[in-house]
C-alpha cells in the first residue's frame, strides 16, 4: 500500500487535530451503532464487527494520517492471525478447528479446554476463586462395606486434611458413614458390589486425579497403627519410589518376601525368593513388585497403570507382575517403605460378596475367578508384546516369565 511506517509521536500538530476528530468520530460513530441497534442481542453481534472492518480499510485509504499507521498495524495483526489460523486448520476462516485440542474438541479454542478435573468441593455461593481452603495434593481411596466402619475410621485418621478422602461402597450403604465427622468431607461414590479395581477404573481417570502427586488405592482390611501418611510421602519423595507399598508385618499371613517389612531399613526395593522363583534379580518377585493390596502411585505412574487395567478383569490379580511396565527402570523406582508399615488383616470383605453356585461358598467362586483372571490378563499382554513386535519388524525379545 505503500505507506512508509512512521512513528506515532512526531506529528504535526493538524495530524494531531485530525487524531481528535476521528477519535470523536469513532466514539459518536460506536454509540450510534448501540444507539440504532439497542435490543441487538448477543446472537447477532457479529453485524457491528462486519461494519469496523469497512472503516479499518477507509482509514488505510487515508496514507497521511497517523491513525493509517495504526489501522495498518491491526490490520497485519489480524492477517497475521488468520494466516496463522489457516495453517493450522485448512478449513473455513470463520470457524475453529485445532487438530492439537483433545480428541473431539477440536472446535473450541484452546483458552476454554478445562482437560483436567479433580474431586474437590466447592460451595454453591460466593467467589469461585475462594471456594478452596486446601487444596489437597494426595489422594486416597478405600473401597469399603460398613461392616468394617472402624478399621477405616482408624485408618482415615492417618492421612491428614492434605489428603481428599474417597471411599468406594460395595454394600451399597453410604449415609451411615456420615457418624463421622471427616464423612462429610469425603467423596462417597456407591456401586454394589465391586472390586477396587473396577471403581479405580471408573472413577480414577488419570485427567480426574490429575492435581494429586500420590494416589492411595487400598483395601478396607489394613491394620495402620505403625503408618503415618505424611511421612510416608516424605520417604517415597526422597527414595523416588513411583509405585510404592508400606511394607506388610511378617509375622501376620502369607505374604512375599518382597512386601515384608524390615526392620532395620528406611524401604527397600529387592528381596531373595525362594530359590527358583526369580529368573532375574531385578524381576518380579524379587524386585519390581509391590501387591495390590495397598499400592501409591504417583501421578505420573498411574497414568500408565490406570490405561493396563482392563475393564473387564476386576479382580486385578497379575496386575502386580506388569507394574514394572510402567515405570524406568523399575527396580529402582518400585519399592516397598519398611519404616511406615501396615498388618495385613485378611478379612475376606468382598470375597463373601460372591454367589454361592454348585454347593460351593461364596468366597470359593470369587477365587476361581480371580486365578482365571490372572492367566487372562498374562495373556493379553503376552499378546499385546508379540503383536507390537511383529509389527515394528523387531525380533521377539525373550519373554522373561515370572512365572
Ligand atoms: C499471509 O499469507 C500470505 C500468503 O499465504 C502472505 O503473502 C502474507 O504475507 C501473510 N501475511 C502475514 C502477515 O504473515
Ligand atoms: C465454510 O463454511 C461454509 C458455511 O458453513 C460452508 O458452506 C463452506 O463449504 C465452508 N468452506 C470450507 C472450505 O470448508
Ligand atoms: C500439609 O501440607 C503442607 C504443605 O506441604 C504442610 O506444611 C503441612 O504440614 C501438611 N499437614 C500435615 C498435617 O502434615
Ligand atoms: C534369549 O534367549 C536365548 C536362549 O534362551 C539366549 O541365547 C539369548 O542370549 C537371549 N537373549 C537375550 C537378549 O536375553
Amino acid at each position: 500500500m505503500g505507506t512508509n511506517n512512521r512513528g506515532g509521536l512526531l506529528r504535526k500538530p493538524n495530524e494531531t487535530m485530525r487524531l481528535i476528530i476521528t477519535t470523536v468520530f469513532g466514539v459518536v460513530f460506536g454509540f450510534l451503532i448501540g444507539f440504532s441497534f439497542p435490543s441487538s442481542s448477543l446472537t447477532k453481534f457479529n453485524f457491528p464487527t462486519g461494519l469496523l472492518s469497512s472503516v479499518d480499510l477507509s482509514f488505510i485509504e487515508d496514507k497521511d494520517s497517523g491513525i493509517a499507521t495504526q489501522a495498518l498495524l491491526n490490520h497485519a495483526w489480524t492477517t497475521r492471525n488468520m494466516n496463522k489460523s489457516r495453517s493450522m486448520q485448512n478449513h473455513n476462516s470463520t470457524k475453529i478447528y485445532i487438530p492439537t485440542n483433545p480428541r473431539g474438541a477440536e472446535t473450541l479454542p484452546p483458552g476454554i479446554i478445562a482437560s483436567e478435573s479433580d474431586y474437590y468441593l466447592r460451595r454453591l455461593w460466593g467467589k469461585p476463586s475462594e471456594d478452596l481452603t486446601v487444596k489437597q495434593k494426595y489422594l486416597v481411596t478405600f473401597t469399603v462395606g460398613y461392616d468394617q466402619k472402624s478399621n477405616i475410621e482408624a485408618a482415615v485418621k492417618k492421612f491428614s486434611e492434605n489428603f481428599t478422602i474417597l471411599l468406594f461402597h460395595y454394600d451399597g450403604r453410604t449415609s451411615e458413614w456420615d457418624e463421622f465427622e471427616w464423612s462429610r468431607r469425603a467423596i462417597h461414590v456407591s456401586a454394589r458390589r465391586q472390586t477396587k479395581w473396577w471403581y479405580a477404573k471408573r472413577f480414577l481417570h488419570p485427567d480426574i486425579v490429575a492435581p494429586y502427586d500420590y494416589i492411595f488405592i487400598w483395601d478396607e482390611d489394613l491394620g495402620v497403627e505403625h503408618f503415618n501418611a505424611e511421612k510416608y510421602i516424605e520417604l517415597i519423595r526422597k527414595h523416588g519410589l513411583e509405585i510404592s507399598q508400606p511394607g506388610l508385618d511378617p509375622n501376620r499371613g502369607l505374604t512375599w518376601q518382597m512386601t515384608k517389612r524390615r526392620g532395620n531399613s528406611e524401604v527397600h526395593t529387592e528381596t531373595e525368593e525362594r530359590p527358583g522363583w526369580c529368573s532375574d534379580p531385578h524381576l518380579p518377585p524379587c524386585a519390581a513388585f509391590v501387591e495390590i493390596m495397598a499400592p501409591v502411585f504417583s501421578r505420573d505412574a498411574w497414568r500408565c497403570v490406570w490405561h493396563m487395567i482392563q475393564n473387564d478383569l476386576v479382580h486385578g490379580w497379575g496386575l502386580d507382575f506388569a507394574l514394572r511396565k510402567c515405570v524406568e527402570p523399575a527396580h529402582e523406582k518400585i519399592g516397598v517403605v519398611d519404616s511406615q508399615w501396615i498388618v495385613h488383616q485378611v478379612v475376606p470383605s468382598l470375597g463373601n460378596q460372591g454367589q454361592s453356585d454348585n454347593g460351593k461358598a461364596p468366597w470359593e467362586g470369587v477365587r476361581e475367578r480371580c486365578r482365571k483372571e490372572w492367566a487372562i490378563f498374562q495373556g493379553r499382554m503376552e499378546n499385546a508384546e508379540k503383536a507390537y513386535f511383529a509389527e515394528m519388524g523387531l525380533p521377539q525379545p525373550n519373554i522373561s516369565k515370572a512365572h
